[in-house]
């Protein structure tokens, strides 16, 4: 099963109810709410309080990504808002191993994130202990980017890595998804897919949500 994960960032703030709505009336399985620091990367976009109003309004899986530096400081606080999934970014984490138990210490799931320059090999030592690797198919920090087509590649040595240490963890796939690429990125062996202009910018977003999950499984 594909899981579709509709990225806030590119929603209409203003009409945030209706957006978490739409996505509520969707087959979309989680949100994926992307918190930017200023720092880690060069956007800001929302924080705790935004992730607590959304998790009010959705039984759905919330899903943040944390894009900011020093995460070890924010994890409880949005555990509190109400965060299912947390991941953090292996290149922002000086000691990610303790960051991670500190997430599954709060007896939810654990992500971690990969920028598209950082090789799948790093990743050995830690996808014992993560529940999903959030591999970022674009430069952080925006949403509208194009689809990095060596992530396809990564996506391969990842499922192989998987394989062998740690079956049960899932593989996202974060930036440029479209309904163009999204059977291709399935077929290499992607569990979840973050989408963010392709579903909000569509002009039917609840249908587009059914055709990308339609589309991988055909
Ligand atoms: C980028 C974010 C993504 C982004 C995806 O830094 O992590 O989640 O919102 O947006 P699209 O689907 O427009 O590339
Ligand atoms: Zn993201």
């Amino acid at each position: 099963m594909i899981i579709v994960a509709p990225s806030f960032l590119a929603s209409d703030f203003l009409h945030l109810a209706d957006e978490v709505d739409m996505v509520n009336n969707s087959a979309a399985e989680w949100l994926h709410l992307d918190v930017m620091d200023g720092r880690f990367v060069p956007n800001i976009s929302f924080g705790i309080p935004v992730v607590e109003f959304i998790r009010k309004a959705t039984s759905k899986v919330c899903d943040v990504h944390l894009m900011i530096e020093e995460p070890e400081k924010f994890v409880a606080a949005f555990h509190k808002a109400g965060a299912d999934v947390i991941s953090v970014h292996i290149e922002a984490c000086r000691n990610l191993h303790r960051n991670i138990q500190q997430i599954k210490d709060l007896g939810i799931k654990a992500g971690v994130a990969v920028n598209p320059h950082t090789p799948i090999a790093s990743l050995e030592d830690i996808i014992a202990d993560v529940d999903l690797v959030n591999l970022m198919s674009v430069n952080p920090g925006f949403g509208g980017q194009k689809f990095i087509a060596h992530t396809l590649h990564k996506i391969a040595q990842l499922k192989q890595l998987i394989a062998e240490r740690n079956p049960s963890c899932l593989i996202e796939i974060d930036g440029g998804v479209t309904l163009d690429n999204a059977p291709q990125i399935v077929a290499a062996g992607a569990n979840v897919l973050v989408a963010g202009s392709s579903v909000f910018n569509a002009k039917n977003p609840q249908q587009a949500i059914d055709h990308l999950k339609t589309a991988c499984e055909k």
